[in-house]
């Protein structure tokens, strides 16, 4: 069998892990992509995932339609890379981003603004939720003890972090954190990897490799949260007053221990021009 390059699917159970389900696939670009997109997020003709377009109080979701199972607590691990953009306006900034792992694909009820389309009054802080993480927030919220407006946070049923910092990622070359600007426009690489209940993530400017150090490393049972063992992955993109154009550009990932596709910056779709 041959898979193409820009849309590779594979979800086939191998001999290692006979009962095991596997999710893997990587999107140069999101032409051939199966997302399930709600809110204001659409695949843009040239394949970027606009996940919100510049409109006030709107937010945008897209999942991956087909979750990702697994059979056991030890054996729940995933790797993914993504790229991202987010461009505001002048003046303005968007509340962020985020990377979600859901029991449900319908987050149509959550708000938007410092909710960031993950929860809403209710759901926000309730262990029911099944929704964990990784925000890119370029805003301050007070009422949930943001450091600052341009940090990344793991969240567990809540947009309470459980962990987060000040964006920024390890230089390997200058052998120190290296700090960087979540709304500058520029295309920004995200790696998030959860394997023997440890969630890290990584960031870095485009052209660089993945850093040696993760910037966030928390102790966490996925499991727990997914009684089902079913997990949609996708994102959300929140505005409020303030207000920026989100976009992923590219998004490779890969369920239990398969390894994962690099994504090829040559390949992916360019940030769309804003005046
Ligand atoms: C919050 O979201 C839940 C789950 O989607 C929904 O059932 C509920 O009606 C929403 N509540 C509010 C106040 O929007
Ligand atoms: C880089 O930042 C992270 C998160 O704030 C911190 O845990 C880590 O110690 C920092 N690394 C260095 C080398 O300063
Ligand atoms: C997370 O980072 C720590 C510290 O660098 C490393 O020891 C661990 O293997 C990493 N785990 C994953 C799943 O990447």
């Amino acid at each position: 069998r041959r898979y193409s390059l820009s849309a590779d699917i594979v979800a086939e159970h191998k001999i290692r892990s006979r009962f095991q389900p596997e999710t893997r696939f990587i999107y140069n670009g999101f032409h051939q992509a199966d997302l399930y997109t709600d809110g204001v997020a659409k695949v843009l003709p040239e394949g970027q995932l606009q996940l919100t377009n510049g409109s006030r109080q709107s937010m945008g979701h897209a999942f991956f339609k087909k979750p990702f199972e697994f059979t056991s607590a030890e054996s729940l691990s995933f790797s993914t890379h993504f790229v991202c953009a987010l461009v505001p306006k002048p003046g303005s900034g968007g509340h962020g981003i985020a990377f979600v792992l859901s029991a449900s694909i319908d987050l149509s009820h959550a708000d938007a603004t410092q909710y960031l389309g993950l929860f809403n009054i209710s759901t926000q802080g309730n262990s029911s939720s099944h929704l964990v993480a990784v925000e890119l927030d370029t805003a301050l919220s007070a009422e949930f003890d943001d450091k600052n407006a341009n940090h990344v946070g793991i969240n567990v049923n809540s947009l309470f972090s459980i962990e987060s910092a000040s964006t920024a990622y390890f230089s390997d070359i200058k052998g120190k954190n290296e700090s960087i600007e979540l709304s500058s426009g520029d295309p920004i690489q995200v790696w998030v990897n959860y394997r023997g209940n440890m969630l890290n993530v990584s960031m870095a400017p485009l052209k660089n490799q993945k850093p040696s150090q993760p910037l966030l490393s928390s102790s966490i049972h996925l499991s727990e949260n997914f009684p089902d063992r079913k997990i949609f992955i996708g994102f959300s993109g929140a505005t409020g007053t303030l207000i920026s154009y989100q976009y992923i550009l590219g998004w490779s990932f890969s369920g239990n221990s398969v390894s994962l596709q690099r994504l090829d910056a040559t390949k992916l779709p360019r940030v769309p021009p804003h005046k």
